[in-house]
């Protein structure tokens, strides 16, 4: 390997975890205002198994198809979330120096963190890694925290004293929603398979239920229905009046069905694709200064296959996080 290529894993078309391969590709070269980051570990989230996969919430296929490629995936190297080191500045970078750790999320739909190197724009998504996490930590933190995040205080103003009912309460998004809804002063109701019971208990859920009996039946001020196999007409019995539905996954009338009509009675319904911004990025590494450590399952390079195989289950705990 020449020192303008790297090691990448890729999928060269949509399918089950056995399309990932590992291949030698050209470093990118950073653009006007954009680094080179060396990356030490990446996440492999459930949106980028979803991605490879097309296995996406009913209706959403021809979206997904629309952005990322229609017969196959337009950006070879997938992956969103790393850590690493500042390798190089491109022109115009100021405020940022090489050896420098960082973390954060690639560039729009660009995608392309899953390789020995990735570039980002540094006024985009990119932090300083503070010492306290480490690098598989802080590849991990941003996807979870910053989608429980965005629906349980900036889309349901979720209060001290409420009762929260957090289904999938043990994924990535889930286990972050478990932690801040407690930490927000809530009343936490885990839902999850009996194996994760005890992560819930530990990330601050007061009261754990298993999915595969009935859910106890609240009410509930605030549901945060992350599994998806809540729709508002399951959800309305257990919600209290005034209560709150947060639809983090949904099918594509879900999803519609929620923006065009978010106010059912005295309910309200919260959905929609969490919008990433720097102020975001800010508030999850402050999340973390007050306490938050997220849950990782680390994988080496060389199994990019199995990782993507766990983040495919829909039953990971916590984060899948790849190490360079
Ligand atoms: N709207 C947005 O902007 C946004 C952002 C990020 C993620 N998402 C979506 O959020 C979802 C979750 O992501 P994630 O990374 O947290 O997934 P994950 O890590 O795979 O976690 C899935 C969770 O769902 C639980 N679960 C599985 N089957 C269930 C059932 N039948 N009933 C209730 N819970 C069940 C799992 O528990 P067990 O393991 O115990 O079975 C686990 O707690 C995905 O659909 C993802 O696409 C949406």
């Amino acid at each position: 390997m020449t020192t303008d290529t790297m090691q990448a894993a890729t999928a060269r078309r949509y399918g089950g975890p056995g399309v990932m391969a590992i291949e030698t590709l050209p470093r990118p070269v950073p653009g006007p205002g954009q680094v080179l980051v060396k990356v030490a570990a990446f996440g492999v989230t459930r949106g980028d198994a979803r991605i490879r996969g097309l296995d996406v919430p009913r209706g959403m296929g021809p979206m997904v198809r629309a952005f990322f490629g229609w017969t196959r995936p337009k950006r070879p190297v997938p992956g969103r979330e790393f850590s690493g080191v500042i390798s190089a500045l491109g022109p115009g970078v100021s405020g940022w120096s090489e050896g420098e750790p960082v973390l954060g999320i690639t560039d729009g739909m660009t995608m392309g963190a899953g390789a020995e190197y990735c570039v980002v724009t540094t006024d985009k998504m990119l932090a300083r890694r503070p010492d306290s996490l480490t690098e598989a930590e802080a590849a991990a933190l941003p996807f979870g925290l910053m989608t429980a995040a965005d629906f349980l205080i900036d889309q349901m103003g979720l209060r001290a004293g409420e009762r929260l009912l957090v289904n999938g309460g043990s994924g990535a998004v889930g286990m972050a929603a478990t932690w801040l809804g407690a930490h927000l002063g809530a009343r936490v109701t885990g839902v999850a398979s009996a194996t994760n019971h005890a992560a819930m208990t530990a990330a601050g859920a007061e009261q754990v239920a298993d999915y595969a009996r009935p859910l106890p039946q609240g009410p509930y001020d605030a549901i945060l229905d992350v599994a998806g196999t809540l729709p508002y007409a399951k959800a309305a019995p257990l919600l209290a009046p005034g209560g709150r539905l947060g639809l983090v996954t949904a099918d594509f009338a879900g999803q519609i069905g929620a923006g065009l009509r978010p106010r059912r009675g005295s309910h309200r319904l919260c959905s929609g694709v969490v919008k990433e911004s720097p102020e975001k990025l800010a508030r999850v590494l402050d999340l973390h200064a007050q306490g938050y450590r997220p849950e990782v399952t680390l994988l080496p390079f060389a199994q990019i296959e199995e990782a993507h195989r766990l983040a495919s289950s829909g039953h990971k705990r916590g984060n899948v996080v790849v190490t360079l």
